[in-house]
């Protein structure tokens, strides 16, 4: 890794805890791989002083930070301009200080989904999609999918009327797709997802306080030649795809995610690209080996 002096440039991340995150490890590794001269800090930034931070970064010249819980809603109102998936999804995952001062907001997760299928040789477009969730992780998920073309996406939530909220939040972007909404108690769960190309858990269930449930308990529905994606990476695999696995369908579970969407925040900030996917495969495997992960 390049030596630290003067011209090092500094990224980061702010959020509330940041202790157990693994992006200064992926982006520090991801860097070295480059050979940038960047190095890449967690900032804990407790919630009501956001402002205050994302001020003092961009004072101190950091060129980027990442953004995670609580602040990727607040900090919206924190920036000059925001990218349309951004606008659309209400929320940031990366911000950019620009060389002419401005605060740009984006949101990578949509792009980092989308490139994980791609790496799973899964083309979205004109396919029947399923999601189970509506939180932030499902919002960057849908909107990939709306913009690659999906023909027809199924929102399944525990509440549907935030499922319907963030179909509401894909409209005028609609390329044709047909959007429909559905609650997790829903007799035809099953049947809609054994209609699905692909079915993604967005939800939380399988991870903390509910390690080993999975959000459709019962596993109807799901068979080969589909594709099941859990966004969760720790435990992996997680119930949710142990069902799918028993049902004959392919599984991916949320690291890959988690590398892309790092990737694309750190290809906006430095405008290297970090592509192949044995590459990635290689931060996979360092991040799996090195510990913090099942
Ligand atoms: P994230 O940013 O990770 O998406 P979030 O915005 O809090 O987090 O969203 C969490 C998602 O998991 C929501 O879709 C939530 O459902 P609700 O909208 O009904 O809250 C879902 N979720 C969390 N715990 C759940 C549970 N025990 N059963 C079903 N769904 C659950």
């Amino acid at each position: 890794m390049a030596e630290i002096d003067s011209s090092t440039k500094v990224l980061g991340l702010i959020g509330d805890p940041v202790s157990g995150s693994l992006s200064p490890r992926l982006q520090n590794r991801a860097i070295d791989r480059l050979g940038l001269d960047y190095r890449y800090f967690a900032f804990p930034v407790k919630e009501g002083r956001v402002n205050e931070a994302v001020i003092g970064a961009k004072e101190l010249g950091l060129k980027g930070l990442n953004v995670t819980v609580p602040h990727k809603k607040t900090v919206v109102e924190y920036t000059d301009n925001l990218s349309r998936a951004a606008r659309v999804m209400g929320a940031i995952n990366t911000i950019t200080f620009a060389e002419e001062g401005e605060i740009e907001g984006d949101n990578t997760d949509w792009k980092g989904f989308l490139k994980s299928l791609e790496l799973h040789e899964f083309d979205p477009e004109g396919k029947r999609c399923l999601v189970f969730g509506a939180g932030g992780a499902a919002s960057g998920v849908v909107y990939g999918l709306v913009r690659r073309g999906a023909r027809r996406i199924v929102i399944v939530n525990r509440t549907e009327s935030k499922g319907v909220d963030l179909a509401r939040k894909m409209e005028g972007l609609s390329l044709g797709v047909d959007l429909d909404v559905r609650p997790l108690t829903g007799s035809d769960i099953g049947k809609r997802i054994e209609r699905s190309d692909l079915v993604v858990n967005a939800t939380s269930v399988g991870m903390g306080a509910t390690e080993g449930e999975a959000v459709w308990e019962d596993g109807d529905g799901f068979h080969s030649g589909q594709l099941v994606y859990d966004l969760i990476y720790n435990p992996s695999p997680t119930k949710f795809l142990k069902l799918a696995d028993d049902g004959g369908a392919d599984t991916i579970d949320g690291l890959d995610m988690l590398i892309l969407q790092g990737l694309e925040s750190l290809k906006k900030w430095t405008g290297e690209e970090f592509e192949s996917g044995e590459k990635v495969d290689e931060l996979r495997r360092y991040l799996r080996d090195s510990g913090g992960l099942n």
